[in-house]
């Protein structure tokens, strides 16, 4: 059913992604004028809090979180806040939130932003109170289970409320303006599509690189590690979004549809196409940091860091690896894909003493939003001892190309798209479950070999066998 909610009830309202990114995210539309102007927003946590004593919570979360120049006045966006306390583990408190919702004109938007294992519990007592009725949909924030089976109790959990209609799975990475460009990219240029197959393609590569250690999230990063934490959900739709075929169109039927295909697609992975790491004490841009152990305070066979070398087996990318890596301590924060084409088929300045590199496309997704695409041009020179070529980029800085434009954080576009209730940019159920199927066979594999991480120092690119892991290809990751 198609409705611009009136209400939104967030819970986790006092949590730390409703303080750095869902206030923020709601003021800054708030502030563009993008929310209707009878939104309610409604908090729910454990803590105990009046109405105000909420408001001057977010009003001081903004102000720690939001970028300067897109703070304003906030009094407007603060009087569309209320709050309810609630324990979400028992069915008691589920009336009064009711209550504090009131009558939705259009309908209620629910963010659940709170640990999977409140999941079950507050479906139970939203029922309870009536509010998973036809204008509800819900809205729901990872992790969403630790393997295939949990996430399927999860799903079914909520599907025993919700049609698959009204849910809405996030994956903040799907939110990010370069990665909805991948499918510009893509998709609105006539010259990418025809190569973008194994016959030009030689092989892709995806990285994402974080400096960051731990940051406190120290019992949940442990238990879920650098695969089911970042390979599992944002890397596995990265790329479906590179490999998947061209939807009809832009809509949540059609590009789920063309993405499942791919997930569905990848291969089993061998003992040997995977290496996981853990970081030890190094330094990062000249600053000492300590070692996961340490951080952690005890051993611990968890991998922050982990490469896979994944195939698609299907018609478009036989035999095209796609190499994954992600790391937290890494040297730069770095998430881009590279494109490596094959070489041209015959150089016809062979004879000439000419050296050919073959094409690279790099999208870089952040910090920088750069689209480069390597050719090959002519050193310049009357070629006495021969021809000489070199690769010179072709180089799109995003920022420059829209300077006017307004660059807005992913949780801005996905809160407006839940309360509009466009599901193109959140995850399906079968894409999840096949995201977690191919990883659990990666998981269960790594177990069966009594595979450890390898440590790497703080400051590095990872182990040096996941080097090692594109090197046996003849393949260097990009840097
Ligand atoms: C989250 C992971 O999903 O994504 C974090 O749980 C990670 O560990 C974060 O740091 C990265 O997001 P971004 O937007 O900073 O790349």
């Amino acid at each position: 059913m198609s409705f611009t909610a009136d209400r939104l009830l967030l819970f986790g309202a006092t949590g730390d992604l409703a303080q750095r990114m869902l206030l923020p995210s709601l003021f800054a539309l708030d502030a563009d004028g993008l929310l209707a102007s009878d939104l309610k927003i409604i908090g729910t946590a454990r803590s105990d809090m009046s109405d105000s004593e909420y408001r001057n919570f977010a009003r001081a979360a903004l102000e720690k979180y939001l970028p300067a120049d897109r703070r304003g006045r906030m009094a407007e966006f603060l009087n569309r806040l209320s709050y309810q306390t609630l324990d979400a583990t028992t069915l008691e408190g589920y009336g009064a939130l009711a209550e504090k919702v009131g009558t939705p004109q259009r309908g209620l938007a629910i963010f659940l932003s709170t640990a999977p294992s409140l999941f079950e519990p507050t479906i139970k007592g939203l029922q309870s109170a009536g509010l998973t009725g036809e204008n509800v949909r819900m809205c729901l924030e990872k992790p969403l289970g630790t393997d295939l089976a949990s996430s399927r109790e999860i799903n079914d959990a909520v599907a025993g409320a919700f049609p698959e209609s009204r849910i809405f799975r996030i994956d903040h990475y799907l939110g990010k303006e370069t990665v909805q460009n991948l499918l510009a990219l893509r998709f609105a240029n006539l010259m990418f599509e025809p190569l973008w197959n194994a016959a030009h393609i030689d092989h892709v590569q995806i990285t994402v690189a974080e400096t960051v250690g731990l940051e406190g999230r120290v019992a949940f990063y442990d238990d879920a590690g650098a695969i089911r934490d970042m390979v599992q959900n944002h890397m596995l739709q990265l790329l479906a979004l590179v490999a998947m075929e061209p939807p009809a169109h832009f809509d949540a039927t059609a590009v789920r549809d063309e993405k499942v295909k791919v997930l569905r697609a990848l291969r089993g992975v061998a003992a040997n196409e995977t290496v996981t790491g853990q970081y030890r004490a190094g330094a990062i841009q000249g600053q000492a940091v300590p070692g996961y152990d340490e951080e952690l305070g005890k051993d611990s066979g968890t991998e922050t860091f982990v490469a896979i070398k994944a195939h698609v087996d299907n018609w478009r990318w036989k035999g095209v690896p796609f190499y994954l890596r992600t790391g937290k301590r890494m040297p730069k924060r770095v998430t881009e894909i590279v494109i490596q084409f094959r070489c041209v088929p015959h150089s016809i300045f062979a004879g000439k003493g000419a050296t050919m590199q073959p094409n690279r496309l790099v999208i870089g997704i952040q910090p920088e939003e750069n689209i480069t695409l390597s050719l090959m041009a002519k050193v310049p020179g009357l070629d006495r001892e021969g021809i000489r070529l070199r690769q010179v980029p072709l180089n799109i800085a995003m920022p420059d190309a829209f300077s006017g434009a307004v660059r807005r954080i992913a949780y801005e576009r996905l809160l407006l798209d839940l309360v509009e209730g466009d599901q193109t940019l959140f995850v399906r159920r079968d894409e999840v479950e096949a995201q977690w199927d191919w990883v659990d066979a990666i998981r269960a594999g790594w177990e069966a070999d009594g595979l450890t991480p390898r440590t790497y120092t703080a400051g590095s690119w990872g182990p040096s066998a996941a080097i090692a892991l594109a090197e046996r290809d003849g393949v260097t990751w990009h840097e």
